[in-house]
């Protein structure tokens, strides 16, 4: 080779590795609900501390509302590596072969957001993201979303309303025990596909946060919102094991610190943004928002709480008494 030609050979060289070692490192962060929820809320501010710890080396890409993937889809995709981070349901871990995520399904549970994060900032809830690591998947943090009302388009005022009633609900065999201990036939679905499901009458209703109901717009095709808070709904961040063990050590730490701010700020937003989509729901008067009385939740409480003895072989009898003992919830008290 001509020195003049090697040069410029050498010097393409330079120049490609350059723009390489320029290249950022992409984040495909996807999620099925809107961006105004505590999760989209919690996702773009994510983005936001990460791409600023990480100096633009890192950059994450925000695809809320099933814009990318649906449920399912998405937990395949991410240990395919189409996407590298999801925050799915805590009802929706069934599909990965981890049915103890299934425990926060169960109907009260949890009164509080207190004693939720004694479990899920505790070291139960550090044990059960580390057992996701088998299935090649990094647990990185809980997000809360909050407490679940019913709504349908038939009454449901009373526990014997609800005898009949088809209801859709996420992919849990707890939900499914919940729901069917009330006469409820529960239906599976996609959550992009509700607020036709609902709005066409193939399910008479569902249940799901306020923020959730609100920000899709449920309320404009459900008659009856009943504020029962009788479960909760919350989610784990999830990535790809071998893409985070694989990111540079200084890059991972800036992203750590990225989601733990993450997770303040989600479960600091979580609580008064359900509590506005309450009120928006109300103040929209498309749906009777009907709050039960004491004794009304009490008849509830018992027509559901048989669900934790059925489902404690699923979700296991030692995490069901773990979590009995962080919360001071005792059903035989009721
Ligand atoms: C649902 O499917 O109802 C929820 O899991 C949606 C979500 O991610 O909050």
């Amino acid at each position: 080779m001509k020195p003049l030609t090697l040069l410029a050979a050498l010097a393409a060289t330079v120049i490609s590795c350059s723009a390489l070692a320029a290249e950022p490192i992409i984040i495909k962060f996807s999620h099925v609900v809107a961006q105004d929820t505590p999760k989209g809320k919690a996702a773009e501010h994510f983005k936001k501390r990460a791409e600023e710890l990480t100096k633009g080396r890192v950059k994450v890409e925000v695809y809320a509302n099933s814009t990318l993937f649906k449920d399912k889809e998405e937990l395949e995709a991410l240990q395919l590596g189409a996407v590298q981070m999801l925050a799915p349901s805590l009802a929706k871990f069934g599909p990965l072969g981890v049915k103890e995520f299934e425990v926060f399904d169960l109907p009260y549970m949890f009164d509080n957001y207190e004693g939720l994060h004694r479990v899920t900032e505790g070291p139960i809830g550090r044990r059960m993201l580390n057992s996701l690591e088998r299935r090649g998947i990094t647990g990185l943090a809980f997000w809360d979303n909050g407490f679940k009302v019913f709504s349908s388009n038939k009454p449901i005022n009373s526990v014997s309303d609800f005898k009949g009633q088809k209801m859709r609900i996420q992919s849990s065999k707890v939900l499914d025990a919940q729901m069917r201990a009330i006469g409820v036939l529960p239906q599976v679905m996609a959550f992009s596909e509700v607020y036709q499901a609902l709005q066409t009458g193939v399910v008479d209703g569902t249940e799901n946060p306020p923020s959730n109901l609100f920000t899709q717009k449920m309320h404009e095709v459900q008659k009856f919102v009943r504020v029962s808070n009788h479960g909760y709904l919350g989610y784990a961040v999830i990535t790809n094991k071998k893409f985070w063990d694989g990111l540079p050590a200084d890059v991972r730490a800036q992203l750590e610190r990225a989601m733990k701010e993450s997770t303040t700020y989600a479960n600091q937003i979580a609580k008064k943004d359900n509590d506005d989509a309450l009120d928006a729901v109300r103040k929209s008067g498309r749906s009777h928002v009907f709050v039960p009385s004491a004794q009304e939740q009490v008849s509830m409480k018992r027509a559901l709480v048989n669900v934790h003895e059925k489902m404690d072989d699923r979700v296991g009898v030692d995490l069901v008494q773990a979590i009995y003992k962080e919360t001071g919830f005792d059903p035989s008290k009721l």
